[in-house]
């Protein structure tokens, strides 16, 4: 006989638990065939009688969060620490503390997946749409207040007539044998165009269902109430502060993180400032990143004083590449940037000692750009 042929299993129905756990003793190591029970609500001690292993999903669990939570901390580590180091609130660009809500969720995000997503599709193999035992006629009874035990064919056939006397020495009130269901043929052109309409009825709902939820549906805002609080806005204004602005300039004197405070020299005596950093191609992408994230809004991207806020400033930022900007001494620039110039604000809380310097370099650097060297950014010195 061809296994995938002959009866699915012979089920026997039992009218109590009791009877049920008692079965499946008589009848465990009588049958090569695999036994499963179905009952209308869980039955303590079936999955012991039934010789189930501990569920893997805690396992899983465990394993999937841990991933979660290495992500995520990759992820901060890379976005804030390395990516776009910003500081904010003076605090370090690695703030361990300000990584945690993300790592939590991420890592529950990752555990609550594993255990649903695994339970459903690995573990029940979901989706099955029709399982054999569906079939059977005694499912009414056995989802209400029947217990079955089965003995199923998991690839070999059974022997029906000795399996319902094994079943019923061991107490089945009745005998049920389930055929496996037929195979299923190839599908009808019919039923192909009825599944393809189907989902594509399914793609139009979805994008007209978005198309008006996005663009359509007028805005609502919930729990307005929130928005009317008192805080300060960046870039508007106050009635607050005296002043009327809402954003704060840094108290004075303050210094950046890993900028140590010390007497700020005067112009004079910064005149003639050695710059400490080597022109590395490092130091130099150091640079550039302080310059294009702080500098460029006013002095523009290539140092000529064309920058995105110039129009809006009022005040004309200096040309860094050509004439008296280009005379500057290192010294000089640097202390521009510590303590700022008439309608340029100091930049000492936001870049530290190191991110000055690199700045300072970069400024050289766009300078030789008008007469570049081949040994520009490839760690290469004047
Ligand atoms: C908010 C706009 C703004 C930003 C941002 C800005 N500057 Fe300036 N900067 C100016 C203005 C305006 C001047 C002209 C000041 C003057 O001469 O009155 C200036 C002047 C300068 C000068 C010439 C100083 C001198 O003695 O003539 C240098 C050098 C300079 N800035 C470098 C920088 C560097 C480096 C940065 C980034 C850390 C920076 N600036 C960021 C607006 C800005």
């Amino acid at each position: 006989m061809n296994p995938a042929q002959g009866p699915f299993s012979v089920l026997g129905v039992f009218d109590t638990p009791d009877a049920l756990l008692e079965a499946i003793g008589k009848v465990k190591g009588r049958t090569g065939h695999r036994l499963e029970a179905y009952t209308p609500y869980p039955v303590h001690g079936l999955d012991r009688a039934l010789g189930y292993r501990k569920s893997p999903i805690g396992g899983m669990v465990f394993v999937m969060g841990l991933v979660g939570a290495l992500s995520a901390l990759v992820l901060e580590l890379w976005t804030s620490g390395w990516d776009y180091p910003l500081v904010t609130a003076g605090k370090p660009v690695v703030s361990w503390e300000a990584f945690v809500p993300i790592l939590f969720e991420i890592t529950v995000l990752f555990a609550a997946l594993t255990a649903g997503l695994g339970m459903l599709l690995l573990l029940n193999r979901l989706p099955a749409l029709r399982h054999p035992m569906l079939r059977s006629r005694s499912m009414a009874l056995l989802t209400r207040d029947r217990f079955g035990l089965a003995v199923e064919s998991a690839g070999e056939p059974l022997d029906p007539e000795a399996l319902a006397l094994l079943l019923e020495d061991a107490g089945a009130a009745a005998i049920e044998v389930v055929e496996r269901p037929p195979a299923p043929g190839p599908a009808s052109p019919k039923l192909l165009a009825a599944a393809l309409g189907a989902i594509l009825l399914a793609c139009l709902a979805a994008a007209g269902t978005t198309y008006w939820g996005i663009k359509l549906f007028p805005r609502l805002i919930p729990m307005a109430h929130m928005l009317d609080q008192p805080r300060l806005d960046p870039q508007s204004g106050s009635s607050f502060f005296a002043d009327g602005s809402g954003m704060r300039p840094p108290v004075a004197g303050t210094v950046s993180q890993g900028a140590p405070p010390r007497p700020l020299p005067n112009a004079e005596a910064s005149e003639g400032l050695v710059n400490p950093l080597p022109g590395s191609a490092a130091v130099f992408r150091r640079g550039r990143a302080a310059y294009d994230t702080h500098c460029a809004v006013c002095h523009g991207l290539l140092g000529n004083g064309e920058g995105s806020l110039t129009d809006a400033y009022g005040a004309r930022p200096t040309h860094l590449t050509a004439g008296a900007g280009r005379e500057l001494s290192d010294g000089a620039i640097y202390h521009v940037i510590v303590s700022g110039k008439n309608a340029m604000p100091p930049y000492s809380s936001d870049l530290t000692e190191e991110e000055r310097w690199a700045a300072v370099h970069y400024v050289r650097v766009l300078e030789r750009a008008l007469d570049a060297l081949d040994t520009d950014f490839q760690g290469g010195a004047r």
